[in-house]
C-alpha cells in the first residue's frame, strides 16, 4: 500500500535531513516557491480535497482562503501539536519518525497565506518529537529553507517551537493562541474567527500536524493524485489511524480514507485480543460517540462516519471487548473531560462534574431511573457551552444513551454493575 507520511520512516530511528532530501524531500518547497504563486499553492490544496486532521475535518485550502490577502501587516500560521485527546497519538508517532514533512508543509502553507512568522505549539510531554523538530528547524534554516529570501524567491519565514504548559484545552485553537500570547488558556468567542483576528489580533491559520505534513506530497504529485489515494471516491488522501485497546496489535498506521472499521481491526490490528468478541469502540478520539458491531462495515471517512452517528475526529480508535461495562468506560472518559474543563463557562464547569457524579452513582449500583433523563438533558444543554470541549465530552455520553440504554437500566435495576461478580 502506498505510504505518504510514513514513506520516509526508518526502523527504530528518525530519518535524517540528508535521507529525506535524497528521497525527494524539499522538492515540493523548491517547486512551490519557484514555479507556483501563493494562490496556486492554495488552489492545489483546495483541489486536493485535503480536510483538517485535527478533529473537525474542515477543508484546509478553504480555511487558508479566509485569510484576507489585501490587509497590510503580519499574519500567522500555527501548527497544533497539542495532541492531548485520549486515544490519539498519531502526531507524536509521525514526528518521532520524520519532522521534515511538517517543516516543509509549514513553509509551503506560510507561502500560500503570506505568513512570515509561524509557530509549532507542542505538547509538553513530547520531548523526542520536540528534539527532532528543533534539529529539523535548524537544518532547514542552515540550508536556506527558512529565514530571509528563501531560495531567492523573495519570501521570508521564521519558524519557532513553543512547548505547551500542558492542558487539554490548550489544543482548542483560540485557547492555544491565548496560551501562545502568555495569557490564561481560555477559549475566545468566535466570531471573529482566527483567519480574520487571531494571534495578537492578526489573521491566523491553525492547522494540525498531519494536515500540514500532507501538503508537500500534494504539491509534488498534484491534487488528483492525492484524491485518488483514498479508498472511496467521496474521500481524499490517506489518514493516520492510531489504534489502542483490546486488539492484538496496537499500532499507528497510514491507511487510505474509506477503509472500513472491520478491515482496520482485522487487518493491521490483527483482530481482537485473546479471541474476545468486539463490543464497541471510540472511532475518533475520546470526544466521539461509540461505534458497535453494527458499524463494522462503516467506511472510515469524515462523511461516512458522521452519517453513521459519530465523528472520524482524530482517527484515534479505542477498542472495547465483549465484557466491557460501557457505563464504566464512559465514566472514565467523562472524568478526563471534567478534570480538563477550563472553568470559564458555567454549563461545562458545573455540568461535567455532575454528569461524572451520576455515572459514578450508576456504575456503583446507586443509580435511579430518572438519571437516564437527567443525562439526556445534559447532552442537550452542554451543546450550548462556550467552546467545543463540552459538546465533545458529551459525545460518548450521547453514544451510551443511544446504544447502551439497556445496560444503564440493568445497573439501576440490579443495583450493581452487571459486569462485576
Ligand atoms: C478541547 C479541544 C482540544 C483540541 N485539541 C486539538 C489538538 O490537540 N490538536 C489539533 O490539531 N486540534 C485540536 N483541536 C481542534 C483545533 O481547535 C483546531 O480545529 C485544529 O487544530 C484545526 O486544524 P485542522 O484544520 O488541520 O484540523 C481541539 C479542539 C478542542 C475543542
Ligand atoms: S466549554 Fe468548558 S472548556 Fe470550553 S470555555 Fe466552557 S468551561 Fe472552558
Amino acid at each position: 500500500m502506498e505510504q505518504v507520511l510514513f514513506r520516509h520512516n526508518k526502523p527504530g530511528r528518525p530519518v535524517t535531513f540528508a535521507e529525506y532530501q535524497a528521497e525527494g524531500g524539499f522538492a515540493a518547497l523548491k517547486k512551490g516557491l519557484k514555479e507556483l504563486s501563493p494562490l496556486e499553492v492554495q488552489q492545489a490544496v483546495i483541489d486536493s480535497g485535503l480536510r483538517g486532521r485535527g478533529g473537525a475535518g474542515f477543508p484546509t485550502g478553504k480555511k487558508w482562503s479566509f485569510v484576507p490577502r489585501d490587509l497590510p501587516g503580519p499574519r500567522y500560521l500555527i501548527c497544533n501539536c497539542d495532541e492531548m485527546e485520549p486515544g490519539t497519538y498519531k502526531d507524536r508517532v509521525l514526528l518521532e519518525a520524520n519532522p521534515y514533512s511538517l517543516v516543509e508543509g509549514m513553509i509551503l502553507a506560510g507561502y500560500a497565506i503570506g505568513c512570515e512568522h509561524a509557530f509549532i505549539f507542542i505538547r509538553r510531554g513530547y520531548e523526542t518529537a520536540a528534539m527532532n523538530l528543533r534539529r529539523a528547524i535548524g537544518e532547514a534554516r542552515e540550508a536556506g529553507f527558512l529565514g530571509r529570501n528563501i531560495l531567492g524567491s523573495g519570501f521570508s519565514m521564521e519558524l519557532d517551537l513553543h512547548v505547551s504548559a500542558g492542558r487539554y484545552i490548550c489544543g482548542e485553537e483560540t485557547a492555544l493562541m491565548n496560551a501562545l500570547e502568555g495569557k490564561r488558556a481560555n477559549p475566545r468567542s468566535k466570531p471573529p474567527f482566527p483567519a480574520v483576528k487571531g494571534l495578537w489580533g492578526r489573521p491566523t491559520v491553525v492547522n494540525n500536524v498531519e494536515t500540514l505534513a500532507n501538503v508537500p506530497s500534494i504539491i509534488t504529485n498534484g491534487p488528483a493524485w492525492f484524491k485518488g489515494l483514498a479508498g472511496i471516491p467521496e474521500a481524499a488522501g490517506m489518514k493516520l489511524f492510531c489504534i489502542s485497546g483490546h486488539v492484538r496489535n496496537t499500532v499507528c498506521v497510514e491507511l487510505p480514507l474509506g477503509m472500513t472499521l472491520g478491515e482496520i481491526i482485522d487487518g493491521p490490528c490483527g483482530g481482537m485480543l485473546q479471541g474476545k468478541k468486539f463490543k464497541a469502540c471510540i472511532p475518533g478520539g475520546a470526544s466521539t460517540p461509540f461505534f458497535t458491531a453494527e458499524h463494522w462495515g462503516v467506511p472510515m471517512d469524515f462523511d461516512a462516519v458522521a452519517k453513521a452517528g459519530s465523528r472520524l475526529g482524530t482517527g484515534g480508535i479505542v477498542v472495547f471487548p465483549e465484557n466491557t461495562c460501557m457505563v464504566a468506560a464512559t465514566l472514565n472518559l467523562t472524568t478526563f473531560f471534567a478534570r480538563e474543563s477550563c472553568g470559564w463557562c458555567t454549563p461545562c464547569r458545573e455540568g461535567l462534574p455532575y454528569v461524572r457524579e451520576i455515572l459514578t452513582r450508576i456504575e456503583a449500583g446507586g443509580g435511579e431511573t430518572e438519571d437516564v433523563e437527567i443525562l439526556r438533558e445534559h447532552v442537550k444543554y452542554l451543546n450550548y457551552a462556550f467552546c467545543a470541549l463540552a459538546p465533545g465530552a458529551m459525545g460518548p455520553v450521547e453514544g451510551l444513551l443511544r446504544l447502551f440504554e439497556d445496560e444503564i437500566r440493568e445497573h439501576v435495576v440490579k443495583k450493581r454493575c452487571p459486569f462485576k461478580n
